[in-house]
């Protein structure tokens, strides 16, 4: 397909996404016939949605969301729709458990329920316990997937997960194990392997003296992508020996995660140079 007549049908397509924005009605609205959509936002660019989230959200009549979904892509929501957060406080109690009634009682009021979650919601969303309460209450649920965060970071940062120089293998981790350990830390140690560490950045001195004590070297690369995809979006570059000041010197804050590994020093104007892990902060 050229160019211009890609352009041409992306923006009928969003006439028409947005007619049905305006005038969606909401028919089956209290005749206990509701069913949940559990749709990947992605890492906060609403560009990144994908069409099917798209068309969920602008026909949801109530949409339930965590923090980590931008404002940008509620803004694509039906402009009638209800807006329930559902976020849970760092550090504060587990409110998982309103959130499945919520789900159900809305449900069964015959509403149809968005629920919004950052990234995939399979990938630490707790997506997995949503669709399994929805099951037992005979709950129809579509789940559709988003651009998880590492995803999302790698590609905004040209970070090649998995270049076929420098890494043949990827493993997606929570830096917030309930007792602080990490798994099977000498293959983390591979710089072979990238380790992409959710939640990490709390967690960073805990990660780096695992790491360490497992065998990876001081100068093992490691880069921080900070509210990636959004804006003010920032790319921190350095090593296992510095990335904790780094971190601290630049005052990064939530979202972010920590790439780990000989990718996290590519540079594509440096692809035919080895890899090197030189400090630095990109914006
Ligand atoms: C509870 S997990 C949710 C992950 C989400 N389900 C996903 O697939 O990306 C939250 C963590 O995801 C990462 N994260 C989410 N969005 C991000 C973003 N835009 N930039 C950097 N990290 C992000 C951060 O590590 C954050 O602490």
């Amino acid at each position: 397909v050229l160019n211009g007549d890609r352009e041409r049908a992306e923006r009928a397509l969003e006439r028409e996404l947005l007619t049905s924005r305006l005038t969606a009605p909401a028919p089956t609205a209290g005749l206990g016939t509701g069913e949940v959509y559990l749709i990947g936002a992605g890492p906060g660019d609403p560009d990144l949605l994908t069409l099917r989230a798209l068309q969920l959200l602008q026909r949801a009549d109530v949409i339930l969301h965590d923090r980590l979904v931008s404002e940008a892509v509620l803004e694509r929501a039906r402009r009638d729709a209800e807006r329930i957060f559902v976020g849970k406080e760092s550090g504060g109690p587990d409110n998982q458990n309103e959130i499945h009634e919520l789900l159900v009682r809305l449900a069964r009021e015959g509403k149809r329920v968005a629920r919004l979650k950052g990234g995939d919601p399979f990938v630490f969303g707790r997506g997995g316990e949503e669709i399994e309460v929805l099951a037992a209450h005979g709950i129809p649920c579509t789940v559709v997937p988003g651009i998880t965060a590492a995803l999302g970071a790698a590609a905004a940062a040209e970070l090649p997960l998995t270049h076929r120089r420098l890494a043949s293998s990827v493993t997606l981790i929570s830096g917030q194990l309930s007792d602080g350990a990490l798994p099977d830390c000498r293959f983390l140690a591979n710089p072979g392997h990238t380790v992409a560490v959710y939640m990490g950045v709390a967690q960073l001195p805990n990660i780096v003296a695992r790491l360490r004590a497992a065998g990876a070297a001081a100068e093992h690369p490691a880069a921080i992508v900070e509210r990636a995809t959004l804006p003010g979006q920032r790319v921190l570059r350095g090593t296992l020996a510095n990335i904790e000041a780094l971190a601290q010197a630049h005052e990064v804050g939530p979202p972010a995660i920590l790439i780990l590994g000989d990718v996290a020093a590519f540079a594509p104007a440096e692809a035919t140079a080895p890899p090197t892990a030189a400090a630095g902060v990109t914006a």
